[in-house]
């Protein structure tokens, strides 16, 4: 079977570690087994890899995860390299902004423009439980690291909640409000369970809908516009300046508009968050030499493989017993 769509986005994980300890992401014990410094492809295999595999085979949208990207030394060059490309149609970063508030100038001046931001609760306490810190509260730094954003003039700046049952969904109307007079896209992601099964049981997961009713109520809704290559719903409060996105990967399937891949930082392109099937080992594979030619034909057979290979066997409880966390794989 041919593509339905075109796979153009790759979404490269520079690091697997992380500086938080988000619940839903890293639970407990999870960073037990971080890959090591000499596994994680370098900067000059990643450039290849990009230039000489991934845009020759058709991507061309490219987004920084981690664990926490900013922790990856050199991200500034990594950066400043393949927005350089005259190829490269998108580069986006998505961090959780500890380390925002220094970084966010050199990161633009680098040819960086839009960056992706978790936060979770305007609430110290609550932001500090769910990043899974004790100590003096990091809520502020982050706070700072946004501002700085807006201020160094990423646009479009998005904001990524995860919903969380008791947890933060008191906030969401609190957390919608800041689309009302900033330039701020809002995202709402529904809870998935994907390596943290006891904070899923515990918790369980709301569906977008009741968060759009509740917001309706409020305020209503329309339609909303904002760039992007993520599966996010968009919809807008009249008359704000930002606008709501809405990712429900638990209560919709949007598996058959997929348009990404994913590259580990220790090199492992997968075709499927929730589905390794087919992965190929992009990183050994160079270090021992094949010809990039035949890397570009695994790729484009993954491509291929992949409407086939994409999730879709959500009810049967598969997610639930996935063993790799969120920080593993990028998000
Ligand atoms: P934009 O280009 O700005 O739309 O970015 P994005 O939404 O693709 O990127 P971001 O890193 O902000 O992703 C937000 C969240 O969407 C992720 O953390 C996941 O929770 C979810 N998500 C992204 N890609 C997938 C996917 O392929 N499958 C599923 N199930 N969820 C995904
Ligand atoms: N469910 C939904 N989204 C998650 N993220 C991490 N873990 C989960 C999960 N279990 C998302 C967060 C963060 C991004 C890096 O990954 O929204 O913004
Ligand atoms: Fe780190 Fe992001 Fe995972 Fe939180 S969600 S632990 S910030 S990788």
């Amino acid at each position: 079977m041919g593509n339905m769509n075109d796979i153009n986005y790759l979404r490269i994980s520079l690091i697997d570690r992380c500086n938080f300890r988000c619940q839903y992401c890293m639970p407990e014990g999870s960073d037990l087994e971080y890959a090591l410094q000499q596994n994680l492809l370098t900067h000059a295999e990643l450039l290849r890899l990009i230039q000489e595999v991934f845009i020759p085979v058709g991507f061309s949208r490219f987004r920084l995860t981690g664990g926490e990207p900013l922790l990856r030394p050199g991200v500034v060059d990594l950066v400043r390299a393949i927005a350089a490309l005259p190829e490269t149609q998108d580069l986006a970063l998505t961090t959780n902004a500890f380390l925002l508030a220094d970084m966010a100038q050199d990161l633009y001046d680098a040819g960086l423009r839009r960056i992706n931001i978790s936060l979770d609760s305007l609430q110290p306490e609550v932001f500090d439980q769910i990043i899974g810190h004790r100590g003096k509260s990091r809520w502020q730094q982050v706070w700072q690291g946004i501002q700085a954003a807006h201020r160094v003039g990423f646009n479009p700046l998005k904001l990524n909640v995860v919903v969380i049952p008791g947890v933060n969904d008191g906030e969401v109307l609190d957390l919608a409000a800041l689309s009302l007079e900033r330039e701020w896209h809002i995202r709402f992601i529904e809870f998935m369970p994907i390596g943290n099964d006891d904070l899923f049981q515990h918790r369980g997961w709301i569906d977008s809908e009741t968060l759009r009713a509740q917001i309706r109520d409020r305020w209503g809704l329309t339609a909303g516009q904002v760039r992007g290559n993520g599966p996010a719903d968009v919809f807008q409060i009249p008359g704000a300046l930002g606008t709501l996105g809405f990712i429900s990967q638990m209560s919709e399937c949007f598996c058959d508009r997929c348009n990404r891949m994913r590259l580990s930082a220790d090199g492992w392109l997968r075709p499927c968050l929730l589905n390794e099937t087919g992965q190929i080992d992009l990183k050994a594979q160079l270090r021992s030499g094949v010809p990039l030619y035949e890397l570009r034909q695994q790729v484009r057979e993954l491509i291929q493989l992949k409407p086939e290979i994409n999730y879709k066997d959500r009810d049967s409880g598969t997610a639930g017993r996935y063993a790799r966390t969120m920080s593993q794989i990028g998000g």
